[in-house]
């Protein structure tokens, strides 16, 4: 039997050509692993009315953690219009499958690295270095969602705060909540491995990015949680900023931040910031890491008009399978990896549309698994 059981999942659109990539760099690395296909995408939302058929979340039951590449998704109405004439009507809702996967496996990290590597023309600045912590299963992105807003929540709302006032001349059609729930615990466990990871790189600072100053109840309750953690951590500062005041400071002054870490909205926004800083999209990488299973996945979508033509970067992917193989634990692996994928950078050769180059997605990964 293998060491590791690892799921893949291209899923849609360029998830698919980035995942031959992957395939490309994991069969030269020839980690002691089973890979096991799982479906997961639009097509399956469009015929099964699931875009996370029942069987993926048992093959991820029974695997070490998940290479995903990137899904389709579409609002609501147009989600309903694209399913098979079978299935319309029949009352059936799309929710988002990352989503989702984050809710069932306690997937509660978020793990962005925003690091720009040497000879990246895209790089906003050579020397920036940023790790994003974003808590990924609470806040805005939870879908504890309203509309219309129902009596009994609005009669609720409206007995227990005073500011639902200003809504009082607003008929309940007419009122859309989302909800922003955060927990004590929620709050504490990012902060921690932000702190762990800032601890074990050596990283003099933790940035902590919310807005407790106008959100005092969920934002607040993360600012005095963390201040707690980290007076565990003695040789580490805390930054405390606000959201709309740091996409302000990660423009000026990008290479004074380390580790960041934010609740679900504001750290999905910030990840992305750090993301184009660093080259875009093409090189953003990210982990969605619980206490058992965890899922790696480039941040990017799956970019349609790109399908199928191998055009795209695939340095995101490749960087995903990096993180995969830290958390596994094969850190000599992990490094060798990142430092061809530094040194194909550096080297300028084979590049992508985005860089500047006209070299396909597999040239890319053929020249990194040259160099393992
Ligand atoms: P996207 O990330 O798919 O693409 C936006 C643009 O970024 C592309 O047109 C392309 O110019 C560039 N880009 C993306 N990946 C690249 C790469 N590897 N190399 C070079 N350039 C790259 O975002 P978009 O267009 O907003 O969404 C397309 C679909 O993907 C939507 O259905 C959306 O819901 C979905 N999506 C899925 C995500 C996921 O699977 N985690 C994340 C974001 C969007
Ligand atoms: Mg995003």
């Amino acid at each position: 039997m293998a060491k590791y059981r690892i799921a893949l999942m291209p899923g849609d659109g360029i998830g698919n050509d980035v995942m031959d990539a992957a395939k490309i760099v994991l069969d030269k690395i020839a980690l002691d692993a089973e890979y096991i296909p799982a479906d997961i995408g639009w097509e399956f939302w469009r015929t099964e009315g699931e875009a996370l058929p029942e069987r993926t979340l048992a093959t991820l039951e029974s695997c070490d953690c998940a290479l995903f590449a990137a899904i389709t998704s579409k609002p609501k109405e147009e989600a309903e219009a694209e399913l098979i004439p079978e299935l319309k009507g029949t009352g059936l809702v799309y929710r988002s499958p990352i989503v989702r996967l984050r809710q069932r496996f306690d997937l509660y990290t978020n793990l962005r690295p925003c690091k720009a590597f040497k000879g990246n023309p895209l790089n906003y600045r050579d020397d920036i270095d940023m790790v994003v912590f974003r808590e990924n299963t609470q806040g805005l992105y939870a879908g504890v969602e309203f509309h219309p807003l129902p009596a009994e929540v609005r009669a609720a709302l409206e007995a227990h705060s005073p500011n639902m006032a200003a809504f009082s001349g607003v008929s309940s059609d007419d009122i859309a909540v989302s909800t922003r729930i955060f927990t004590r615990e929620g709050c504490q466990r990012i902060v921690r491995v932000a702190f762990e990871y800032a601890k074990k790189f050596g990283y003099p600072t933790v940035t902590l990015v919310e807005k407790a100053n106008v959100i005092r109840e969920t934002s607040g309750l993360m600012v005095r949680e963390a201040r707690k953690i980290a007076a565990e951590y003695p040789g580490i500062e805390l930054w405390e900023t606000n959201v709309d005041a740091m996409v302000m400071w990660m423009v000026k002054n990008p290479q004074d931040y380390g580790v960041l870490v934010s609740s679900n909205m504001f750290g999905d926004i910030i990840s992305d910031l750090a993301a184009q800083l660093v080259g875009g999209l093409g090189f953003a990488a990210s982990g969605n890491i619980g206490d058992r299973l965890a899922i790696f996945e480039p941040t990017h979508g799956s970019a349609p008009k790109y399908a199928g033509l191998y055009k795209v970067n695939p340095a995101a992917m490749l960087l995903a399978t990096k993180l995969m193989l830290d958390w596994l634990g094969e850190t000599e692996t992990a490094q060798v990896l990142q430092q061809a994928i530094a040194d194909v950078i550096a080297e300028g050769k084979a590049r992508t549309y985005d860089m500047g180059g006209d070299s396909g997605t597999l040239d890319v990964a053929r020249a990194v698994a040259e160099r393992l």
